[in-house]
């Protein structure tokens, strides 16, 4: 970790006078009318303001964001919670910490790829502004390097998949300590590489960090022309891969074709993944999905047999606790009081009453009832 000196002696600073102010804010606490004066003084809860925003592509930008008093400094290739409110309710998504840790600013920052179903990424891409305050998590993730660092990294990612290694990177020459590396990052097209610029930059001031572009859309195409990865590719990109240790990070179909890449070379313990998403089972064909009622709320709604339960909770206009959205972090998790749910990953069925539902990797398996 690199926290700041200033920032923990700050801190602790403040929790020592608070001890006694607490007593004359009783019921509430002393930060709570320090929050009315500087969102970002506050220690009952952690905040960050936005200081900047950048557009990177046409669907991706790069937020810029001061953190309260009680943030601590994160490790490259790790992510953190932010919360978004949208229309009165409040979502919370994770994302890698794009710059590295070495920033002398205080300042860290995200960067979101719009997608196209996702409507809280695009509320980010599109609505956040200079000034917003957003509560945030405590950087977590066991995606990075460590301290004793591998001799030859080989990075691969796609999309927004380059958030992390681009931290790694950057952290990596901020403390003058870049290996041979590679990079093998996938994009529809030329344009649409987030950190294009930059990272083209640093290939070619520092030779040892190769970059291959692999665009896999022909110019003004909608449709895959090209290869993702596969083996050929890998042996001519990157011809000593086997001596590397792998970084990989992008979508579910990517990081399937290099894990089992990596499995059938007996590499597996060299390949460090990063996930956004959960990876999902198909759902049988004669499966059904059923009433499913919200006990706390005394809210019921139809659900089909794949969508998960927090997206159903959600779309009835609830507000319930989540974090990763991918089985990771718990934060979302609630009991069965009746019925039948299935986990999505493994297409296990839970239908014991009091059993514990992760809502964001289960789905209605007929009626059901959570205590929620
Ligand atoms: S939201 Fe993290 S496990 Fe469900």
């Amino acid at each position: 970790m690199q926290p700041s000196n200033g920032r923990e002696t700050a801190t602790t600073l403040w929790s020592k006078i608070a001890v006694i102010t607490d007593l004359f804010a009783f019921p509430l606490k002393t930060s709570h009318y320090v929050e009315l004066v500087n969102p970002l003084w506050t220690t009952h809860k952690l905040q960050a303001r936005v200081e900047s925003v950048w557009d990177e592509t046409k669907d991706a930008r790069t937020i810029t964001l001061k953190p309260g008093l009680n943030w601590r400094g994160h490790r490259a290739g790790q992510h953190v919670r932010v919360g978004i409110p949208v229309g009165g309710m409040h979502y919370t998504r994770t994302y890698t910490i794009s710059s590295p840790p070495e920033r002398d600013d205080g300042c860290f920052t995200i960067t979101v790829k719009a997608i196209a179903d996702g409507r809280i990424s695009r509320h980010i891409v599109r609505n956040i502004k200079v000034g917003d305050y957003l509560p945030i998590g405590l950087p977590q993730g066991d995606f990075y390097m460590p301290d004793a660092q591998p001799v030859k990294p080989l990075f691969i990612t796609a999309g927004s998949g380059i958030t992390p290694a681009k931290s790694m990177v950057t952290s990596l020459i901020a403390r003058e300590r870049l290996p041979d590396s590679v990079h093998i990052h996938y994009a529809p097209h030329e344009f649409d590489v987030i950190f294009g610029q930059e990272l083209r930059r640093v290939a070619q001031t520092k030779p040892l960090y190769k970059l291959y572009e692999v665009h896999t859309h022909d110019f003004g195409e909608d449709k895959q022309t090209k290869a993702y990865f596969n083996e050929e590719q890998l042996r001519r990109l990157c011809p000593d891969w086997r001596e590397r240790e792998v970084y990989a990070c992008g979508p579910p179909s990517l990081l399937a074709s290099v894990e089992k890449h990596f499995e059938q070379a007996g590499r597996s313990r060299y390949l460090h993944i990063e996930r956004f998403l959960a990876t999902f089972a198909e759902v049988p064909k004669d499966a059904v999905g059923g009433l499913v009622r919200f006990a706390k709320s005394d809210v019921a709604v139809q659900a089909d047999r794949q969508t998960t339960l927090l997206r159903v909770a959600e779309d009835a206009g609830l507000n319930p606790p989540h974090g990763c959205r991918m089985g990771i972090c718990h934060t979302c998790n609630t009991t069965l009081v009746s019925g039948c749910v299935r986990d999505l990953r493994t297409g296990k069925i839970i239908n014991e009453a009091g059993s514990i539902v992760q809502t964001c990797i289960c789905a209605a398996a007929g009626d059901c009832e959570l205590n929620q």
